[in-house]
């Protein structure tokens, strides 16, 4: 069954303000100044739009394909950026699921996740990890913002207190097959990307990543 984030989508801007105030968004948006060049973008899982709408008003060229399996998550990010000046002209939405439905382009400048792989289960991850990179550019970037499992141990504590409940959360509401937090990092260097900046929150719960794909030789 795939996951169905439409009973969610209308609750989850305030949900999250509950819960993370406004360290989310600030997650979201962090590597924004260093991603101005781009020209062809990639966003998987972006439901609201929140980042869409941030990165359109910080980057008045570049094309963007949006992607999410939630219609009514589309709906709101859609009508979150109409009030852009010139962003139904630059944005396609295409409602896909990631794991397996064929996606719009091809050589990305820029692929975006956030808080979406934290939705799969080790062997879906992997999967998506690939597909994404087979369709980034060579030197294509990667925004990854997600939560993660903090080093110091009090606050890895409360990371396992939380990831707890939230995936209990997400698997009753939306029907994730995730269960627990798999890191996505090895998968991400093993198809030739490496981080090459990061900011965290929460004493390194909450953590915002920029990858840059090696160029390989041909
Ligand atoms: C936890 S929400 C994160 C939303 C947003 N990126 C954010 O920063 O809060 C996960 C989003 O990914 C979408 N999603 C989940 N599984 C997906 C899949 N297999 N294919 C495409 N989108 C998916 C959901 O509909 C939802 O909009």
């Amino acid at each position: 069954m795939p996951p169905n984030f439409d009973r969610l989508a209308p609750h989850y801007e305030w949900l999250e303000r509950i819960s993370f105030g406004r360290s989310l968004q600030a997650c979201r948006v962090a590597m924004l100044s260093r991603v101005a060049e781009c020209r062809k973008v990639l966003i998987v899982g972006d439901g609201d739009g929140r980042f869409l709408e941030a990165f359109l008003k910080t980057n008045s060229t570049a094309v963007v394909d949006t992607l999410d399996i939630s219609p009514a998550m589309l709906e709101l990010a859609q009508r979150r950026i109409s009030v852009i000046l010139g962003a139904n002209e630059r944005v396609r939405f295409h409602r896909a699921d990631v794991r397996h439905d064929s996606l719009p382009g091809a050589g990305y400048d820029l692929i975006v996740t956030n808080f979406l792989l934290d939705c799969f289960p080790q062997d879906e991850l992997n999967a998506v990890v690939q597909r994404l990179s087979a369709v980034a550019a060579s030197n294509g970037q990667w925004i990854v913002g997600d939560f993660e499992n903090p080093a110091h141990p009090g606050a890895r504590f409360f990371a396992r207190l939380m990831l707890a409940g939230m995936y209990a959360f997400f698997r009753i509401v939306t029907g994730i097959s995730a269960r627990s937090l798999v890191d996505p990092s090895p998968f991400l260097m093993a198809g030739g990307w490496v981080p090459v900046a990061k900011k965290a929150w929460h004493r390194g719960f909450l953590v915002s990543r920029l990858w840059q794909r090696l160029p390989t030789d041909s």
